[in-house]
């Protein structure tokens, strides 16, 4: 395949008009215009608010003009101290275009940190919503409260979690950790049911994405989602893509889920990355022409969060099981497998692995928190788990094992196939950090040697779960705490499980997981992390439902991190 160059990423973006407004406070308060000379608009997906730093945030809307013929947009802004604006702190002008799908960012600097600010754009007749933002403490170790996201699917459901956190006041930023869209079409994963409930896809935008105008029309419809749009309005959001705002599990040069008679993975990319960069509130280090998307941000002396992307800067193509299954004996080659897995694969890049090295040796923080897509801990499954023929067999076989390890773990005797289903164990998801092991000591190594206290946070498997990182030789490295979905199906749809089971299954789990501490199968939701000077704290809350706009919160979990 193609390698991607900066050529081919440039000529995608060669129509693209004004990108980001920088305002300084050199140039005070710009005016907003006078209202004749604004544009004729509406604010129909919201306003939004990302990236903060100790003095700057990125300020986005998206503002179509009345007049479908208007090609150019020119609209006013202001910042506030207060929610009823009269303090306006800033405020200026700025434009907008066809050019990037109307969408309007404006990065706010020099402010002052720890502030809390309020923000709305102005057309010649029309508001925006008005948005409410912070900026990051400087220095210090005042406790914060994230709430961590991933995998919000439009047909799936109601983003019920996003609308809980959105009634939180006490919350300094919402961390997603990618999944932020799905590219199926209407008859794709997760569509099942989805007429019924309201939330089928639109005639205009019903088919898997390929396109600029395919991927900015997914984004649009998300954004009609109500929690979604009252979230955004309510907190800064720090962003990372994971595979599905391109395609089902993508690496550097392709994914799963494209085809080679679907056209070019790289032009695709460029299409779902740019319409990525004009919809969500981020402001990319290496510029919206830039594929580079991992970041840090500074939250006083207390937490340092890194972002990573572990899709598309530098991963290597997943590895697969079938391709080591014999097709006609059905003999799985181990030999050949595990020196494939022992072998340099990478998941970041050596660019973004050193970048990460750089980053946590440098870090004096209290806390290295990694935002990053997927699970790091060890998810090793019994092997003949693995082996049933078919799915149903899989729980019972699981929670059968579970008993015989238990029964081994109380010095009973066992025999030698009954041993050999407790020991014999593998990774259950290759695409996860399990398929590149190699890279994941590098990381835990560089983490031990520096002596920092890691905390991971991932999402993409649309199930809750807490373990222990512990390198191959056993040594503690940190904690992982890992999201439920927002509306996407878990393992309780992939295994067909009813309430109960899902909750037998997920208490046996960790018996049978030598690093797993907890884990939630069947229920949709989000996560509040806690850091304070003495621990992180991870908060997971599920709601009843996402069938509907109606739901509650029915189960909160719990658990403490004090460091190492
Ligand atoms: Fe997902």
């Amino acid at each position: 395949m193609k390698q991607f160059n900066r050529r081919d990423f440039l000529k995608l973006f060669a129509a693209t008009g004004a990108a980001v407004t920088v305002s300084t406070a050199l140039q005070g308060c710009v005016s907003i215009g006078k209202a004749s000379e604004r544009s004729s608009v509406k604010f129909d997906h919201g306003v939004a608010s990302g990236d903060p730093t100790s003095n700057a945030i990125l300020l986005w809307t998206r503002a179509v003009p009345e007049n479908s013929a208007e090609k150019q947009v020119t609209l006013g802004w202001e910042l506030a101290a207060d929610e009823n604006f009269s303090k306006i702190i800033r405020s200026g002008t700025a434009t907008t275009s066809a050019s990037r799908d109307y969408t309007v960012k404006v990065d706010v600097t020099q402010l002052s940190p720890n502030q809390r600010y309020y923000y709305r754009f102005l057309g010649k007749n029309s508001k925006s919503p008005s948005g409410k933002t912070q900026t990051l403490p400087e220095s210090g170790l005042r406790p914060l409260k994230f709430a961590v996201f991933s995998c919000s699917n439009y047909p799936a459901g109601y983003f019920n979690p996003y609308s809980e956190a959105a009634k939180d006041d006490s919350i300094d930023a919402v961390i997603h950790l990618g999944d932020y869209i799905y590219e199926y079409g209407a008859d794709g994963y997760a569509t099942e049911g989805s007429k019924e409930i309201g939330r089928g896809l639109p005639d205009n935008n019903n088919t898997e994405l390929f396109t600029l105008t395919d991927y900015r029309r997914r984004y649009a419809l998300y954004r009609t989602d109500q929690g979604l749009q009252a979230l955004h309005a309510h907190a800064p959001f720090i962003a990372v893509w994971d595979d599905h705002e391109i395609s089902n599990d993508t690496w550097k040069n392709g994914a799963e889920n494209h085809q080679e008679d679907e056209g070019s993975f790289i032009e695709r990319r460029a299409a779902a990355v740019q319409a990525y960069y004009e919809w969500l509130p981020i402001r990319p280090p290496q510029g919206e022409a830039n594929l580079t998307i991992y970041r840090d941000f500074k939250f006083g002396d207390l937490v340092d969060l890194i972002m990573l992307d572990t899709r598309v800067i530098g991963r290597d193509k997943q590895l697969n099981y079938d391709d080591y299954r014999d097709v006609e004996s059905g003999q799985f080659n181990t030999q050949k497998f595990q020196q494939d897995m022992s072998s340099d694969r990478s998941i970041m890049g050596k660019k973004q692995l050193q970048w990460l090295v750089n980053k946590l040796n440098n870090s004096s923080a209290r806390w290295q928190v990694l935002g990053q897509q997927l699970l790091m801990g060890k998810m090793n499954f019994p092997a003949a788990a693995f082996a049933a023929d078919d799915r149903s067999k899989v729980t019972p076989l699981l929670l059968q094992i579970a008993e015989l390890k238990k029964r081994l773990q109380n010095g009973e005797e066992l025999t030698a196939q009954q041993k050999a289903m407790v020991t014999q164990v593998t990774p259950y998801n290759l695409d996860a950090w399990d398929g590149y092991p190699i890279e994941r000591e590098m990381l835990y190594r560089a983490a031990q040697k520096a002596n920092k206290q890691l905390v991971v946070i991932a999402g993409d498997t649309h199930n809750a779960w807490h373990s222990e990182l512990r390198s191959s030789d056993g040594a503690h490295i940190g904690v992982e705490f890992a999201t439920s979905s927002v509306s996407s199906p878990g393992m309780e749809t992939y295994l067909s499980l009813d309430t109960k089971t899902a909750e037998q299954l997920a208490k046996a789990l960790p018996t049978l997981i030598e690093d797993l501490k907890y884990t939630n199968l069947h229920q949709r939701g989000y996560m509040n992390l806690f850091a304070s000077e003495d621990a992180v704290e991870a908060e997971w809350v599920f709601v009843d439902t996402i069938r509907s706009k109606d739901y509650r919160v029915v189960n909160k979990h719990r658990a403490r991190y004090t460091g190492s």
